[in-house]
């Protein structure tokens, strides 16, 4: 029988390419901000009526400055909705896919984070996160939840999409040198997750329970910038007259009212023993979303 597959935050980066991939296996219902109710008798009843048998989470509040000042949303979004759609999951025997971050981590750590690591969120999207991941793992027995890190992706708002606008005005740029992470597209998270449900359909003893997800290799923000601003250059992108001059920045950025982590890399073996998934390294993707961007001529 064909599954159906619920699929929430459907505008989001990570919504939109699991839009256009998900239809491949099963049924979909796509449903963004508004689309759904969130109250746990409204969302238990929405989920009763349409019975789905695998339930994908990519709606988040992911504006993690504005998490500071904002928690009662943050709450919702990243919390109580994850809390509710694990028990209705749990309760009709449906998997529920969700995704989480390198921010539930403080950094400290000198070596990628694997999933057995303590976290320590360092800001409240990050605790927040951290326990929208903590009710999903304890009320539904079939769960996936896949951290990732720096998500970019050619819709949305995102770093390498920012650092171009800037690029185009500004002659300097001041970018963080000390943060490390692997920027990651969207579209390898959607297609990691279709590897999953694939799995997931024809196997009786699937993998479940908490992967890291990113591609491998690492970049500080302001080594990011430059291969931006130097891939743009190369692509013949209209940039700022005056060549866009990077400075590095270290320490808390005292404009940004969230800390983030200085480490932000993810050790990734555990997805590759248990679905067989080789991460390459994160400038394979990047430098194909850069000429894709310059091709389609999408305003940044
Ligand atoms: N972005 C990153 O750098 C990053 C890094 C690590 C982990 N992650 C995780 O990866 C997942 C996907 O992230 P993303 O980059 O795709 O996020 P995104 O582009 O910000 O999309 C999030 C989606 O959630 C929806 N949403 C927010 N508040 C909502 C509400 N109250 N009701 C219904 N929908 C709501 C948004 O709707 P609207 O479109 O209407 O605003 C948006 O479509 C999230 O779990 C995030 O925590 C992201």
């Amino acid at each position: 029988m064909t599954p159906t597959i619920l699929l929430l935050g459907r505008n989001g980066q990570v919504g939109w390419e699991l839009g256009s991939i998900l239809p491949t296996v099963g049924l979909l219902k796509a449903c963004g901000r508004g689309e759904f109710p969130i109250g746990p008798d409204s969302l238990s009843e929405f989920l009763d009526n349409l019975k789905p048998s695998v339930i994908i989470n990519s709606a988040a509040f992911t504006a993690v400055d504005l998490c500071e000042s904002q928690p009662i949303e943050a709450t919702l979004v990243n919390v109580t909705l994850p809390g509710i759609l694990a028990s209705w999951a749990a309760r009709n025997d449906c998997l529920l896919i969700h995704y989480s971050t390198d921010y539930v981590f403080d950094g400290a750590k000198d070596a990628p984070y694997l999933e057995t690591d303590t976290p320590n969120p360092l800001n409240f999207y990050g605790r927040s996160k951290l326990e929208g991941e903590r009710l999903i793992s304890e009320l539904a027995p079939k769960h996936l939840i896949f951290r990732t890190s720096w998500v970019y992706s050619l819709l949305g708002k995102n770093f390498p999409k920012t650092i171009l606008k800037m690029a185009q005005s500004q002659d300097r740029l001041t970018v963080n040198d000390e943060q490390i992470g692997a920027p990651t597209p969207a579209a390898f998270i959607a297609a990691v997750t279709l590897v999953a449900i694939k799995i997931y359909l024809t196997s009786s003893d699937a993998p479940t329970g908490l992967y890291h997800l990113t591609p491998t290799g690492s970049v500080t923000w302001h080594d990011f910038a430059r291969q931006i601003i130097s891939q743009a250059r190369l692509l013949g992108w209209p940039l700022s007259p005056e060549l866009p001059i990077l400075f590095p920045s270290y320490g808390p950025d005292p404009t940004r009212p969230a800390v983030r982590p200085i480490n932000s890399r993810l050790d990734t073996s555990k997805l590759t023993a248990d679905f067989g998934v080789y991460p390459p390294d994160w400038s394979y993707f990047f430098e194909r979303f850069m000429l894709t961007l310059k091709t389609l001529s999408l305003p940044s």
